[in-house]
C-alpha cells in the first residue's frame, strides 16, 4: 500500500518537525498536523517564521518550503483524519497530575481522545502510528477503543517512537540512527502496516537502519533509551561529586572512560542536571510500570537515575548559597540561560527551575537571560510550581533581554544553559560591572575558567576539585 494522505495529531515539537521533515522528503505525500489548540496551529502558519511556535536549527527553511505545498496545518481534526490513509498519534504524554498513579503514571487521557476521535470520524480502514512515547501495551488499550465502535473499519497499529532529541531535530530526523517500527508482525495486514511505514521513512533513510519489531518491543525500547540515556548523565553527574571531593577533574575522567569503546564518548558531560520533557517522565513512567508488575527491584534501580538528577540541582544551588558566604538574601544572583539545553526555547523540566526555585527560598533575588526563552514562559515556570504567589515571582526574579545589564551589579553568575555565544562575551565588561569579589557558577563546564580567574572572577565549575 502507497501512502498519499497522512494526518498528524499534536502539532507539538514531535509533531511539527517530523512531519516538516517527512513533507520535504517526500512531496509525494499530503501531510496535516492538527491540533485543538488554535494559537499552536496559527503560530504554525505564521507568515513570519520567526513565530512558529518550536525553535529548532533549519526548521524555519523545511516550512517555509513544503508549507502550502504538501505540509498543511490546521484544527480541523475531523477532516484530517477523515481524509488519512495514516494518522500519527504525537500529543503529549504527561505524568499523571492526579489520581491512581499521581506523580509517576503517563497520563493518556490525550491518547485515549485521540483514538475516540479516529473511531468516531473513520469510515476506511486506517493505518495508526503511535508516535507519542507510550507505556509499553498502549496499543492494547488503543485497539480496544478503536475497534468496539461498531463502524466496521479495520485498524492496524503501528508503534514508531521518535528518538530526535530537541536542538537537532532536523538533524536528528533526516539523519536517523535507527527508525523504530513495531507492530503485529504474525498477521499479513500488520505486515502490510509496516511495509506503508518503512516505504515513507526509506525514501531517506538506508533500509539497513529501518528496525521492525513486535509492537511491545518498539514501545518498551522507547522507554528503555531514554532511562539508559538519562542514566549516563547521573552517573557521570554522581562521579562529580567525588571528583569536587578528590581533586580529580570530571572532564578527564568522562574523557579517559569515553575512549574506552565499550563505553563510548557520548552523554557523558558532567551538568548541573538533566531537564527536558522526556527523561524524567519517561523514567518514572518506567519506575511506575515496574511496580504494577512487582518488580520492586527494578523500579528501585531506575529511580535512582532521577533521585541523583534532584540531588545534582539541590547541590549546585546549595553551593552558591555556601560559597557566598551562607546567605544570598537580597543578593542579585544573574542566570545565564534558562532552557533545558542549547538551541531550543523549551523549558520543560529545565535545571534552572528548580536551582532558581532553591535560591528564591533562601531570598536571593534572580535576573535571567536567555536568548531564546520569553519573559512570559519564565514566569509561568516559576509559577506553576506554586512556590509563591504570582506578584512575589515577579517581585524576586527579573527577566532582561541583554546580556551585559544582566549581569550588572551581580553578587554571582550561574550558568544554566550551555549556549554557546555565553563563551564569546567580553567577561572582562562583565566583571568590571559586577559586585566583588565576582562569583562564577557553571553549571555547564562551558567556560574557560583559568581565563576567567585571571580576569580576577572566584570560579566554580562542577566536578572539578
Ligand atoms: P507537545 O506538548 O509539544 O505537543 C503535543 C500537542 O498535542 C500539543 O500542541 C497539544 O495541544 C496537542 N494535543 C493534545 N491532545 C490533543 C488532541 N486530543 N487532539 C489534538 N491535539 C492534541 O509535546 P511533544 O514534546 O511534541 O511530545 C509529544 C510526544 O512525543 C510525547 O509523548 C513525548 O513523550 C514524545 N517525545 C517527545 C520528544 C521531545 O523531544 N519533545 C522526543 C521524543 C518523543
Ligand atoms: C532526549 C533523548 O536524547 C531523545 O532521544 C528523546 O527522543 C527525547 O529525550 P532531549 O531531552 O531533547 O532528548 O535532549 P538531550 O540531548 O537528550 O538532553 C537531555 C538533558 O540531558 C538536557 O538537559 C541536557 O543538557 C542533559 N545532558 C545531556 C547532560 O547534562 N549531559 C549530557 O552529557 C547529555
Amino acid at each position: 500500500m502507497k501512502i498519499k494522505n497522512i494526518c498528524c495529531i499534536g502539532a507539538g515539537y514531535v509533531g511539527g518537525p517530523t512531519m516538516a521533515v517527512i513533507a520535504k522528503q517526500c512531496p509525494q505525500i499530503i501531510i496535516t498536523v492538527v491540533d485543538i489548540n488554535p494559537e499552536r496551529i496559527n503560530a504554525w502558519n505564521d507568515k513570519n517564521l520567526e513565530n512558529l511556535p518550536v525553535f529548532e536549527p533549519s526548521l524555519a527553511e523545511i516550512v517555509n518550503k513544503t508549507r502550502g505545498e504538501n505540509l498543511f496545518f490546521s484544527t480541523d481534526i475531523e477532516r484530517a483524519i477523515d481524509e488519512a490513509e495514516m494518522i500519527f498519534i504525537s500529543v503529549n504524554t504527561p505524568t499523571k497530575t492526579y489520581g491512581k498513579g499521581k506523580g509517576m503514571a503517563a497520563d493518556l487521557k490525550y491518547i485515549e481522545l485521540c483514538a475516540r476521535q479516529i473511531a468516531k470520524v473513520a469510515k476506511q480502514d486506517k493505518i495508526i502510528v503511535e508516535k507519542s512515547t507510550l507505556p509499553v501495551r498502549t496499543a492494547e488499550a488503543l485497539k480496544s477503543i478503536l475497534d468496539n465502535t461498531g463502524n466496521g473499519v479495520n485498524f492496524q497499529i503501528l508503534s514508531n517512537p521518535e528518538f530526535l532529541a530537541e536542538g537537532t531535530a532536523v538533524q536528528d530526523l533526516l539523519n536517523p540512527d535507527r527508525v523504530l517500527i513495531g507492530g503485529d508482525v504474525g498477521s499479513n495486514d500488520g505486515n502490510e502496516a509496516i511495509d506503508a511505514l518503512v516505504d515513507i521513512y526509506a525514501n531517506w533513510v538506508p533500509k539497513e537502519r529501518i528496525l521492525t519489531t513486535k509492537v511491545w518491543s518498539s514501545e518498551l525500547s522507547k522507554l528503555t533509551a531514554n532511562a539508559f540515556l538519562a542514566q549516563r548523565v547521573s552517573s557521570i553527574n554522581s562521579i562529580s561529586e567525588l571528583c569536587e571531593k578528590t581533586g580529580a577533574d570530571v572532564n578527564e575522567v568522562a574523557k579517559a572512560i569515553g575512549m574506552d569503546s565499550r563505553i563510548g564518548p557520548k552523554f557523558l558531560n558532567a551538568s548541573v542536571g538533566f531537564g527536558g520533557s522526556c527523561f524524567q517522565k519517561d523514567i518514572l513512567n518506567l519506575v511506575y510500570i515496574a511496580k504494577s508488575y512487582g518488580l520492586n527491584e527494578v523500579a528501585d534501580y531506575w529511580e535512582q537515575v532521577i533521585l541523583i538528577n534532584e540531588h545534582q540541582k539541590n547541590r549546585f544551588s546549595n553551593k552558591i548559597v555556601s560559597t557566598l558566604y551562607n546567605t544570598v538574601s537580597g543578593k542579585k544572583i544573574t542566570f545565564l540561560g534558562w532552557a533545558f539545553k542549547k538551541d531550543t526555547n523549551d523549558t520543560r523540566e529545565s535545571a534552572a527551575i528548580k536551582v532558581a526555585n532553591n535560591l528564591l527560598n533562601e531570598q536571593a533575588l534572580i535576573s535571567v537571560y536567555d536568548p531564546k526563552v520569553t519573559e512570559e514562559r519564565i514566569y509561568a515556570d516559576l509559577d506553576y510550581l506554586n512556590s509563591r504567589s504570582e506578584e512575589e515571582n515577579r517581585a524576586l526574579l527579573k527577566v532582561d533581554n541583554n546580556p551585559y545589564e544582566v549581569c550588572e551589579n551581580a553578587h554571582a553568575i550561574a550558568v544554566l544553559t550551555e549556549w554557546d555565544e555565553f563563551k564569546t562575551y567580553n567577561w572582562q565588561q562583565i566583571y568590571d560591572d559586577m559586585q566583588k569579589p565576582a562569583f562564577i557558577f557553571d553549571g555547564r563546564g562551558i567556560l574557560d575558567m583559568e581565563y576567567l580567574k585571571t580576569i580576577g572572577f572566584e570560579c566554580y565549575t562542577i566536578g572539578k576539585g
